[in-house]
């Protein structure tokens, strides 16, 4: 039990990291099993998209950024809920900041491979995701007996921010995103595709919806909040503190519609 002599000290927040508002995905899971915690929910709104950058652009952007984000809202443990972050600046991040609990979010492909009836899983990712030594890795490692397809998105991102918002996404250009990752070849086909970005199980109805056949689309979102709740202490008696977690965008200016959003999800921006 952590208390002074007159109170119980009010637990620091979780902070969870994305480029956009894809890392929500992960936030609902992750207080699901934190409760008592509060969050502070960080969108680098102003380097969206990440899937772009040239890597060591958006490392030191990362790294810089993180100086000031860690100095503002001293957190317990920061939760990268961001693929393509995490894939290139994990370790950075560890190695700037080892007083630091970072928790990350990689591609699927492991449990995918240990899943995969046919041998065909695909990987559905930004095109800096795919790009990554660190994807290439994960398959060496935990995938060689699979045919896994690495298919990146120039756009899927931008749609799921824009459908998560109430706009309409038309089902032609969605099918043209996720078709690549249908591969029927000597009589197997797909059988799983990750979702390797933390804004596509926004979208998850609508790619079932789509899909040539189904498959199982796996998202590790509540995995990677498990993860989280065994590295923050538990302490007796804590509660939420009343009220609203808060947003924060890097642009200081997010627009109407995405501040509705954050309201929806209980975040004041
Ligand atoms: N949500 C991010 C991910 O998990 C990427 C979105 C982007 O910035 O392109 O990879």
């Amino acid at each position: 039990m952590v208390t002074t002599a007159t109170k119980t000290l009010e637990p620091k927040p979780v902070l969870v990291f994305d480029s956009g508002i894809g890392g929500l995905t992960v936030l609902r899971e992750a207080r699901v099993l934190m409760p008592e915690r509060s969050f502070v929910y960080v969108a680098d709104d102003a380097g969206f998209p990440y899937g772009g950058w040239e890597e060591d652009a958006l490392r030191a952007h990362i790294l810089d950024l993180f100086a000031r984000l860690l100095e503002e809202h001293d957190p317990e443990i920061c939760i990268i809920a961001c693929n393509t972050a995490f894939t290139l600046v994990g370790s950075d991040l560890r190695a700037a900041f080892p007083e630091m609990t970072f928790v990350g979010t990689v591609p699927a492909i492991k449990p995918a491979a240990e899943r995969t009836r046919s041998g065909l899983v695909s990987v559905l990712a930004t095109p800096g995701t795919v790009k990554r030594a660190y994807t290439r890795d994960l398959i060496q490692s935990f995938a060689t007996q699979c045919h896994v397809r690495l298919v990146g998105s120039q756009n899927l991102a931008r749609m799921a921010e824009a459908y998560i918002r109430g706009e309409a996404v038309a089902d032609g250009d969605v099918l043209s995103e996720i078709e690549p990752c249908f591969l029927d070849s000597d009589g197997r086909k797909t059988d799983i595709v990750v979702l390797a970005c933390t804004h596509y199980p926004f979208m998850a109805n609508v790619f079932r919806r789509l899909a040539p056949w189904p498959v199982d689309w796996l998202d590790p979102a509540e995995a990677i909040a498990r993860q989280a709740r065994r590295k923050v202490p538990l302490i007796d008696n804590a509660e939420h503190p009343d009220g609203f977690d808060l947003a924060v965008f890097t642009s200081g200016n997010p627009d109407f519609s995405t501040r509705r959003l954050m309201q929806g999800f209980g975040l004041r921006v």
